[in-house]
């Protein structure tokens, strides 16, 4: 069976995750690979829906609130829908997926800034997941006010303009993201194999380069590259 590649981008709201993950997609686009995109939560129609509920600040006054355990299990919901309707069969065939937050995302926000506890988290990533883990996780770390302020700033913006935030999350308070921060931190010194941090504040470009080189440096042990060898050239 084909093995593809499973890059996930991590950090906190405003840390500029996004943003390098579509130019990491449109660089080996255009290297010749296939690439799958995709958000958590999201990315799927059962996931999208999920999603609307866990992030309109709305959900606090319209259902009471959503319970931490609710939360971590509707994260996890969203994560084994896309599994299976998404990563999984891009996988099979080869593609390199590359997803706006996993696993590590509920770790930092629900096991640490909620207060759930790392091990209740990776529990129920063995049980959903299957413990399915990312070939590479690109953790962009840049200073904690800066990603914060970052994160505030497009919020209020959004709320501006369309009469709700963008993101429940991005009302918690610092204590909240300094958790959050931290045990990015952690996973990131429990996994040095797998979790590549990029703590810089350089410009969007000398950081997608950084991140462009990382990845080719990687992919060769891969399957994909002979997936890419097999296309058809085009001159
Ligand atoms: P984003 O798509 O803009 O990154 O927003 C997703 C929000 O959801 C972000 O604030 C982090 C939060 N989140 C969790 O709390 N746990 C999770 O497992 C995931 C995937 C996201």
């Amino acid at each position: 069976m084909n093995r593809g590649y499973f890059i996930t981008f991590e950090g906190l709201d405003g840390s500029g995750k996004t943003t390098q993950l579509r130019h990491l997609a449109a660089s080996l686009s255009a290297d010749g690979y296939r690439v799958v995109t995709l958000r958590q939560p999201g990315g799927t129609p059962l996931g999208d829906r999920i999603r609307s509920v866990l992030l309109d600040s709305r959900s606090e006054d319209d259902l009471g609130g959503i319970a931490p355990e609710a939360e971590m299990a509707l994260m996890f919901a969203d994560r084994a829908q896309s599994l299976r309707q998404v990563i999984l069969p891009a996988l099979a065939e080869g593609a390199i997926v590359l997803c706006d937050r996993y696993t590590d995302s509920s770790e930092a926000y629900q096991g640490a800034g909620r207060d759930l506890g790392p091990e209740r988290i990776l529990a129920m990533h063995r049980t959903v997941c299957n413990g399915v883990q990312p070939d590479l996780t690109l953790l962009l770390l840049p200073p904690l006010h800066s990603s914060l302020h970052r994160a505030r700033r497009r919020n209020d913006r959004h709320a501006h303009q369309h009469g709700t935030d963008e993101n429940r999350f991005e009302r918690e308070g610092d204590l909240f993201y300094t958790r959050v921060y931290e045990q990015y931190a952690e996973i990131a010194r429990r996994e040095k194999q797998r979790v590549v941090v990029i703590a810089d504040e350089a410009p969007i470009a000398t950081i997608a380069t950084c991140i462009l080189e990382v990845v080719r440096a990687r992919l060769p042990e891969t399957d994909v590259l002979a997936q890419r060898r097999d296309r058809p050239q085009t001159l």
